[in-house]
């Protein structure tokens, strides 16, 4: 099939998953408050009157995990079938790193993760959504954390500029990737995790993509994984889109 014919169909696939995520979300709302009611009921009920009020309860929380799980892989779905128009401004990679750890700290703290970064002496003007920098930036700090299978887990972040670009890399010392998964990792919805979705990288790619960036990937099986994003500078970014910046950008707007 000719390639644009494949990219059409491909397409018009993507706009009727898209509307079945959008139909399935009603529902799931309701289902999502029922449990919620249901447990709240529950808890109430005088345990001498029901026996089995544990079970239930066990029961009632269980279908609240997965309608919760769901619904974060739908809203991650969603995002990733149409993806909220670009808000640029001029931002610091550095600060926008520091404040995306500072977000994680507590819970690698609580999960016994040491994490060192090390920061580019000088400041690094990029025009960027922040907000979309910082959910891409958070996905692959979530991945290193959840590929963590040894007693000392260390994550190391470093921001510097490389053949004249800014790039932040996230290094984790997790299992690494397997030779033959590498090429599948960026694939919508492949993951090796129990409760992963497989749209974290894919969503990754796609954000920094709109930034006219790319991302790469090195592993060591058993060993770990580097993940950088390489990203232009505010000038360079707007020599891309000349007269065009600050609007929506369309998705895959960048450079690969
Ligand atoms: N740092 C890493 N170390 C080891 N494997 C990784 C790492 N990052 C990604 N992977 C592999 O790539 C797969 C896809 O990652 P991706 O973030 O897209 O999905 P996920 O983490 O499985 O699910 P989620 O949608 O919750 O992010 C993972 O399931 C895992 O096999
Ligand atoms: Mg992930």
């Amino acid at each position: 099939m000719p390639a644009t014919r494949t990219r059409k169909k491909l397409a018009d696939l993507g706009a009727v998953a898209a509307g079945l995520a959008h139909e399935i979300r009603n529902p799931l709302n309701s289902l999502y408050i029922n449990s919620q009611l249901l447990e709240e009921m529950l808890v109430e009920l005088p345990d001498r009157d029901v026996p089995q009020k544990d079970e239930l309860l066990a029961l009632a929380r269980a279908n609240l995990k997965v309608t919760q799980r769901l619904n974060d892989s739908l809203s991650a779905f969603l995002r990733f079938a149409r993806p909220p128009a670009m808000e640029l401004s001029p931002v610091d990679l550095n600060r926008v790193v520091a404040e995306t750890l500072r977000f994680l700290e507590v819970d690698f703290t609580y999960r016994g993760v040491d994490i060192a970064v090390r920061y580019h002496p000088a400041p690094l003007p990029l025009l960027a959504d922040e907000r979309q920098l910082k959910q891409a930036l958070l996905n692959i700090l979530l991945n290193a954390e959840e590929a963590m299978d040894k007693q000392e887990k260390a994550v190391r972040v470093a921001t510097g500029v490389r053949a004249g670009l800014p790039f932040v890399r996230i290094q984790d010392n997790g299992r690494g990737i397997p030779r033959a998964d590498r090429r599948h990792i960026f694939r919508l919805f492949f993951t090796t995790r129990k409760n992963g979705s497989g749209l974290g990288l894919p969503i990754v790619r796609q954000i920094v993509q709109q930034h006219g960036g790319t991302v790469s990937v090195r592993s060591r099986e058993g060993r770990g994984t580097s993940v950088t994003v390489t990203l232009p500078y505010e000038s360079q970014f707007r020599a891309m889109y000349p007269g065009r910046l600050p609007l929506a950008l369309p998705p895959g707007g960048g450079t690969r």
